[in-house]
Parts: structure tokens; C-alpha cells; sequence
């Protein structure tokens, strides 16, 4: 199979674990017979610094000519203070617009070796596998009027969408659902929000084109909640955009950390955009100390979703579970009688699994 891939490593973290990704890729390549064709771009604050924007119209069109995108992450305290229209995150935001990147797709599944790890009593956390479908192109993250401060003294965000975009991302879930354990939750505040209550008059007519899944509704305050205190009661989350990031950050607790959660930005058609759910880290950027496991497991996202390439996902996340059972593990997980690696170990080590699983 020939592919061809756009790469933005971005800031932080980014460019240490997308090197780790490529790897992986590379080895994957070799094993199985595809070419893949990297080629880097810019985005976030390394395009800033170089072109005079968080997203050069070269990254959309490289992205658009490839057969799927990588990201690593962006943002970091350098730009922290620029005007919103030169932030890193708005290239962020630029790139998922542009290739009308809706549905994001965020798989929170933990390693058994991993349960000490989390913070949550490993009776509350052992055998939880969930999926949360974050609608990824609507809502406050993209309100308008785009000037949102009113002399200094008057701020305004609004919260936007039409219904075509609610369908289409409650659609993506119930099917998303079918091929899981059929169960959906659907997260609003429909007690309050206008939105929310269109939201859940279209889960509940769309319910009836999926009978074999159970569905129910909860409030989103409630969500946060059961999640860290009864994730198994969880199968597929579907949510909109803000709801679903802040759900996505509290649910990476299930599996030890932030640096375990990997994403697939997926559009009707077109290219498919995978990054970890994760920043760019900015407190341990440089160190060669991040978990890659994320950007890693995104990797394999993307071969199964945008390649249809099951046999390799699969190889590289058997790979990524033997090494976290041999006790391998990076600064950001405690494992009792682990041993401790750096971000490029640890990719050693997911390596040399790939090989003896072969
Ligand atoms: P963050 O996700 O970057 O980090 C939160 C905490 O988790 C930090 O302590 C960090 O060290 C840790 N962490 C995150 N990923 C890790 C990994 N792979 N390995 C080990 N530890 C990891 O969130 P933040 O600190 O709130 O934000 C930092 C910057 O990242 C901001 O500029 C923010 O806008 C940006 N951001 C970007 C993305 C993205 O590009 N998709 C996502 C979230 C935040
Ligand atoms: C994420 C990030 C982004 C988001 C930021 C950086 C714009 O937190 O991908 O989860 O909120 O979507
Ligand atoms: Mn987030």
C-alpha cells in the first residue's frame, strides 16, 4: 500500500513523541510492505514563528493532497499572550474546520498492569472500556461575532449549532455503538441549554433508526461524576464539543494518565486527522521524558480507520500492551516494580514487541 501522510509535530512535547510515531510507522512499513510518504508541515506556534500564522493555507493543502494527518500537539507559555488570532490552538482549530473534521473519535480503554496507576480504586477503574464521540466543529469553539470583546468591559461566547451538525455526529455515535457493546449515553445540560434540548430530541429520534441500542441521557455535570466513580457503567459517550473535551481529560484518569489517551478527527470524506487527546506538555517538553503511548497509539488509529489497515493497528497495540505489562513505563505513570523509561525507550521497547510478535 502506498500513503501518503502529512506530519505537523507542532510544539512541546510534539516533535519528541511524533518521532517516536514515525518509528513505529517505519517499522510497520518495512514489516508489512507499504511505502508511506512523510512529509512535515507547519501548524501552531512553530508555523508562528516561521510564517506569521498559526496555519499557513500550505498546511490545508498539504493536508488535503494526503491520505491522512498526523499531529503531535501545539501551544505553549511563548504565545500564551499573543491575540487570538495568533494563538497555536487556532491552527488547531483552523485544520479540524477545514477539513470539517466533526466526529472525534476518543477510546479510553486501561492496561490491567496500569490499575495501581490510576489515582481510583482499581475495583472502580478494572475492566472499564469506553468510547466518548466528541462533536468536533461546533459550539463555543467556534462562536460568533468572532470579535467577542465589547469595549474591554462585555465578553461574549456563543454557543452555535445547526441541527444538520447535531445529526450527523449523534448518527456517527449510534453507529460507533452498534460496533461496540450497543449502549449510549448522551451528555448534555438540557436543563438549562437550548441546544441541548435539540440535541436530545434528535438522540431520540434517531433511536428509533438503531433499536438494538439502549440509550439513555445524562446530565453533564452528573457525567463527571460517574465517570470516576462508575466508568463500567459506560460504553459510548456521545457529547458536544466543550463537554467532550473537559469529559475526555477526566476519563484519561481510567488509565493512568493524560499520556495514554490517543483521538481520530474523522470527516464524512475525506482526510482523516489522528493526535493524542493531550497538550503539548510544555512543563516536560525537551526532556525526552514524555509518554509517546498516546501519539503512538493515534498512529494505529489511523491505519485502521483512514487505511483500513486492521492487522497492523492491531500488531502495534498488542506491541504497546506487552511492554506496558512487562512493567515499562515514563515518569508520568507510578508502577509498582516497573522500570522507569525515557519517551525514546520506551519506544525501544514497543519496537522489539513488534519484532517477536511478527
Ligand atoms: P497538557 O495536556 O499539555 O498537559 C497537562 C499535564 O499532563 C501536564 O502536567 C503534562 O506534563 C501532562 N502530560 C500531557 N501529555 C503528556 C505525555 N504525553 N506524557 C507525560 N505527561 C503528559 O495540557 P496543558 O498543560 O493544560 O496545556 C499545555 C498547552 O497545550 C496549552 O498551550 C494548550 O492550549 C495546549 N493543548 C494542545 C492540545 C492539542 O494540540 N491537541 C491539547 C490540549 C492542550
Ligand atoms: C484538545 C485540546 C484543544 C481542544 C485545544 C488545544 C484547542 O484541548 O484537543 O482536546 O480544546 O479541543
Ligand atoms: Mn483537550
Amino acid at each position: 500500500m502506498d500513503k501518503k501522510i502529512l506530519i505537523l509535530k507542532g510544539d512541546g512535547i510534539g516533535p519528541e513523541i511524533m518521532d517516536q510515531a514515525i518509528r513505529i510507522l517505519k517499522n510497520i512499513g518495512d514489516t508489512f510492505g507499504h511505502s508511506f510518504h512523510l512529509t512535515d508541515g507547519l501548524i501552531g506556534g512553530a508555523a508562528i514563528d516561521n510564517a506569521n500564522t498559526p496555519l499557513p493555507e500550505a498546511t490545508i493543502q498539504l493536508a488535503k493532497d494526503s491520505d491522512a494527518v498526523l499531529l503531535g500537539a501545539v501551544g505553549g507559555p511563548k504565545w500564551d499572550h499573543n491575540p487570538s488570532d495568533l494563538r497555536p490552538e487556532r491552527g488547531l482549530l483552523g485544520i479540524r474546520k477545514s477539513l470539517d473534521l466533526y466526529a472525534n473519535l476518543r477510546p479510553v480503554k486501561g492496561f490491567k498492569t496500569l490499575t495501581n496507576a490510576s489515582p481510583l480504586k482499581p475495583e472502580i477503574i478494572e475492566g472499564s472500556d469506553l468510547l466518548i464521540v466528541r462533536e468536533l466543529t461546533g459550539g463555543l469553539y467556534f462562536g460568533r461575532p468572532s470579535e467577542r470583546r465589547e469595549n474591554g468591559e462585555v465578553v461574549v461566547d456563543t454557543l452555535h449549532y445547526t441541527k444538520s451538525e447535531m445529526i450527523r455526529i449523534i448518527k456517527k455515535a449510534f453507529e460507533s455503538a452498534q460496533l461496540r457493546k450497543k449502549k449510549l449515553t448522551s451528555v448534555d445540560k438540557a436543563n438549562v441549554l437550548e441546544s441541548s434540548k435539540l440535541w436530545r430530541e434528535i438522540v431520540e429520534a434517531e433511536s428509533k433508526n438503531y433499536p438494538d441500542v439502549t440509550v439513555e441521557h445524562v446530565l453533564v455535570d452528573a457525567c463527571a461524576m460517574k465517570l470516576i466513580t462508575s466508568p463500567k457503567s459506560f460504553d459510548t459517550i456521545v457529547t458536544e464539543n466543550m463537554f467532550g473535551d473537559i469529559l475526555s481529560d477526566e476519563a484519561s484518569v481510567l488509565t493512568g494518565s493524560l499520556g495514554m489517551l490517543p483521538s481520530a478527527s474523522l470527516a464524512e470524506s475525506g482526510v482523516g486527522l489522528y493526535e493524542p487527546a493531550h497538550g503539548s506538555a510544555p512543563d516536560i517538553a525537551g526532556q525526552n521524558i514524555a509518554n509517546p503511548i498516546a501519539m503512538i497509539l493515534s498512529t494505529a488509529m489511523m491505519l485502521r480507520h483512514s487505511f483500513g489497515l486492521d492487522t497492523e493497528a492491531a500488531a502495534i497495540e498488542a506491541a504497546v500492551e506487552t511492554t506496558v505489562n512487562q512493567g515499562f513505563h515514563t515518569k508520568d505513570l507510578h508502577v509498582e516494580n516497573g522500570t522507569l523509561v525515557s519517551t525514546s525507550e520506551m519506544t525501544d521497547h514497543i519496537l522489539k514487541n513488534l519484532q517477536t510478535n511478527e
